[in-house]
C-alpha cells in the first residue's frame, strides 16, 4: 500500500471530489492516491447534509438505504482502488455496522476508509459527527472497530485545532490506524502549523498525511520536511487538478 514514490493525495472536498474529479487527478494530474467524498452515511447524518446544501453548500447527497452502492458506483470509476481513500461521515455505530455489511460485500479489493472526524458544519455538529466524534471517543473506537473486523485500512481525518495532541496521540496509538490525517493550522494563521504535526510524528507510530495550504513545491516539502510520509491538498487542486504534476516532477 501506498506509493512513497508519489507523496501527493487528492483530499476530500465534499460536493466536488467525486469520482470523475479524483480519476482526473490520478491519472491526467498526477496525484499519489485521492479520495472521494465526504459522504454522509446514515439518515440522520443523511439529513444534515440535506440541510447544509439547503443553504447553499456544495453536498454529496446520497439516498438513504443506497449509500454503500452509490459510493461503490463512484469509486468503480477510479482505475486502481490500493490508491483510493474514501471520506465517510458516520456518526454512531448502527449506521457503520448497516453500511459496512452492504459494503463489504459488494467490494473485493479494499480501499483505505478515511473516517471523517473533520467537518465542523454546525448540522452535522449537532448530531454528535464531524469533529465532535473527538469529544465521543466511545463511539469512534466502535466505528473504527466496525471497518477493521472487515480488513480496511483506515484513515483518520482530524483538524489539528480541534484537540489537545496530548489527549489524541494515546488513542491513535491504541487504534491501530493505518494513516492519521492532520489538517493542521493555526487559527487566525496563514499557512501550515509545521510544529503541530511534528509533536504528532514524533509521537505516533503510523504514517502522517500532513495537510493545509500546500500550493506549491515550497509547501509540500515542508511538510515532508516534518517527517510526515504525505501531503494532502485540497482547495489548490480544486483550482488546478494538474498541480499534483509539479510535485511529482520535483520529488
Ligand atoms: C469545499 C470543501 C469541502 C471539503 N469537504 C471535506 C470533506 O467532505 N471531508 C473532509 O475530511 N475534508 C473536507 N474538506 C477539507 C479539505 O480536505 C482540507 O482538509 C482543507 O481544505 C485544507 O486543505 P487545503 O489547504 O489543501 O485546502 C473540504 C474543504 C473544502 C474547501
Amino acid at each position: 500500500m501506498g506509493n512513497f514514490e508519489n507523496p501527493s493525495i487528492l483530499a476530500a472536498m465534499a460536493g466536488i471530489t467525486n469520482g470523475d474529479f479524483a480519476q482526473y487527478c490520478l491519472l491526467e494530474g498526477g496525484a499519489g492516491m485521492v479520495t472521494i467524498g465526504g459522504y454522509s452515511i446514515g439518515r440522520e447524518m443523511i439529513t444534515a447534509s440535506v440541510k447544509i446544501a439547503q443553504r447553499g453548500r456544495k453536498e454529496f447527497i446520497l439516498q438513504v438505504g443506497k449509500e454503500a452502492n452509490e459510493i461503490l458506483r463512484e469509486a468503480h470509476t477510479i482505475s486502481a482502488y490500493t490508491k483510493l481513500i474514501i471520506n465517510l461521515r458516520i456518526n454512531n455505530l448502527i449506521d457503520a455496522k448497516k453500511f459496512i455489511r452492504q459494503f463489504a460485500d459488494l467490494i473485493i479489493e479494499r480501499p483505505i476508509i478515511e473516517i471523517n472526524a473533520h467537518c465542523r458544519q454546525k448540522e452535522i455538529l449537532q448530531i454528535g459527527g464531524g469533529q465532535r466524534l473527538l469529544q465521543r471517543f466511545d463511539v469512534l473506537t466502535n466505528i473504527i472497530k466496525v471497518f477493521h473486523s472487515n480488513d480496511f485500512k483506515i484513515s483518520l481525518k482530524v483538524r489539528g485545532n480541534a484537540i489537545n495532541p496530548d489527549i489524541l496521540i494515546p488513542r491513535v496509538n491504541q487504534w491501530q490506524l493505518d494513516f492519521l490525517h492532520i489538517d493542521s493550522y493555526r487559527t487566525g494563521e496563514k499557512g501550515t502549523d509545521l510544529g503541530l504535526l511534528e509533536h504528532y510524528i514524533n509521537e505516533i507510530y503510523i504514517p502522517v498525511i500532513g495537510n493545509n495550504s500546500v500550493v506549491d513545491k515550497k509547501s509540500a516539502q515542508a511538510i515532508l520536511d516534518t517527517g510526515a510520509q504525505y501531503f494532502s491538498v485540497a482547495r489548490a487542486a480544486r483550482k488546478d487538478p494538474c498541480i499534483f504534476q509539479t510535485f511529482v516532477k520535483n520529488f
